[in-house]
């Protein structure tokens, strides 16, 4: 067996980032077999996988939605809370359970859970069926792993975050809304989290590529594009070219996409540069997910979070004045070590402070190789399960009152699908992310209409098409 390749992204060190033109060629040597591929996550897993589609599909392989009529099965793994790795394990048994009959079944595991050492010596020790183990750094090396496959385990994890791959090719999921990459890692290190350690130092794309990539896909006829990044704030700040994500997001605003939005960006360094930006471009959507985590300052604080309640309030009411009809989404975590009754209250008024157009709120999940894991707990789970409910109650709520605002106004909804919610209907998106359900047929999708709002629940808006 080759030896494997295993390190956790601990090294950190400042040294110039290299960029990497991408070229593989690939031939279609498995037509005829077929592809099932599962992913774990956040939008850079999504996107991660349409790279991983794009090199299944090079190869020749047909995707397949039935996991027991693929011939490579790839599992794209999550790390971010306990319960992320407890489905791919599960998942991995009905993988383990079909290889049994289906002797040359290629598994492959890659993903953020991929470069913790501790689980890929799991994987070496106790799940000797996985065939090829990558990481995050080196997802363009899974063609040449699944051509070198004899019957050894393949496992290539690295912890290289002083490189950028460029001119990689996607297989995107969706002709109307697109992904771009324009920054890797994290530098943050917020105690709880395990992302700079899965995914390494933040690294930004060079623009010009970021532009090209966006000009290409308005040619192709795209909508709407997503700047992704951990923290989009800090692009650019590792290049010292003069430029930083307000620059960024002018650039693209100025490409003329029909809709342009980013996510993640952190309140610290959220500039009024950048605020001024979305606001002056009516193609960049009034819709920013900012990160709460906490509404304690003593909380935040041991989360590294690098503002305080005053700060982040400063900032979020800033954004409200300045940039119109903003919707505002946040995530939350409740039962942080010792998070006490007062932290927790703390927490809830912010909520009713904002009152957030959504919330994605979590429970505290204690990752490996984090500060916060070192941290003493006393808090039962039964206390964190009762004050993740209130929370949640308080979020839908806002949640819900947020929405029933827009009951008879007219918005406009990029139309991505039909709707689950009836045959005779179609769904999209506002600009400011809200789902809405719309009476239509699928000629709509693809296209932005005019709709007006008849009805309002937490989760999604009801509404009808006007004459276009
Ligand atoms: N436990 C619970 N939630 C977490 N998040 C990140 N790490 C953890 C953890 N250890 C949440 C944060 C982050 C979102 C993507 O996931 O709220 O913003
Ligand atoms: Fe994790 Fe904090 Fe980085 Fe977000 S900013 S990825 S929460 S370390």
């Amino acid at each position: 067996m080759n030896k494997p390749n295993l390190c956790i992204a601990k090294d950190r060190k400042k040294v110039k980032i290299e960029y990497k033109e991408q070229n593989l060629e690939l031939k279609p040597i498995y037509k005829g077999k077929k592809y099932f591929l599962r992913t774990y996550g956040c939008q850079m897993n999504v996107h991660d996988s349409e790279e991983i589609r794009y090199y299944l599909e090079s190869l020749g392989y047909e995707k397949t939605d039935i996991l027991e009529n693929a011939d490579i099965v790839v599992l794209n793994t999550c790390a971010i809370r306990e319960n992320a790795k407890d489905k791919v394990f599960g998942y991995l048994g009905r993988c383990k359970h079909l290889k049994q009959t289906k002797k040359d079944l290629i598994i492959c595991l890659c993903g953020c859970l991929m470069q913790l050492p501790n689980e890929v010596e799991g994987i070496i020790n106790n799940h000797k069926f996985v065939d090829i183990v990558i990481g995050t750094h080196n997802i363009n090396e899974l063609p040449k792993l699944i051509m070198e496959l004899n019957n050894d385990q393949k496992i290539e994890v690295y912890s290289n975050s002083n490189e950028v791959n460029e001119n990689i090719k996607y297989s995107r999921d969706s002709k109307i809304s697109a992904w771009i990459n324009i920054q890797y890692g994290c530098d943050k290190f917020c105690t709880y989290c395990i992302v700079p350690f899965t995914r390494g130092r933040e690294r930004s794309r060079k623009i010009e590529n970021i532009i090209q990539e966006a000009k290409e896909l308005k040619e192709e006829g795209y909508q709407e594009i997503t700047l992704l990044g951990q923290n989009v704030n800090a692009y650019g700040k590792d290049l010292n070219l003069g430029y930083n994500f307000a620059t960024l997001l002018e650039e693209v605003a100025k490409i003329g996409i029909s809709r342009v939005r980013f996510v993640t960006s952190h309140p610290w360094n959220f500039t009024d540069e950048m605020i001024d930006i979305i606001a002056k471009y009516d193609n960049i959507m009034p819709y920013i997910h900012l990160p709460l985590q906490s509404g304690s300052d003593d909380i935040l604080r041991k989360m590294n979070r690098r503002y305080n309640k005053e700060e982040y309030k400063n900032l979020f009411t800033k954004i409200k004045e300045k940039i119109p009809n903003v919707s505002i989404t946040t995530d939350i975590i409740v039962g942080f070590p010792n998070e006490t009754e007062e932290d927790f209250q703390d927490t809830l008024d912010m909520v009713d402070y904002c009152k957030y157009d959504s919330a994605y709120t979590f429970i505290y999940s204690k990752r490996e190789g984090t500060y916060a894991a070192t941290l003493e707990d006393k808090i039962s789970d039964e206390e964190k399960s009762k004050r993740l409910q209130i929370l949640n109650k308080k979020v839908n709520a806002y949640a819900l009152e947020a929405n029933k605002k827009l009951i008879g106004k007219t918005v406009e909804v990029l139309i991505i699908d039909k709707s689950e919610k009836g045959e005779d209907k179609v769904c999209g998106y506002t600009d400011t992310m809200k789902l809405v359900n719309v009476i239509g047929k699928e000629y709509l999708i693809g296209k932005i209409i005019k709709v007006k709002i008849t009805d309002a629940k937490s989760f999604s808006l009801d509404g009808i098409m006007l004459d276009n």
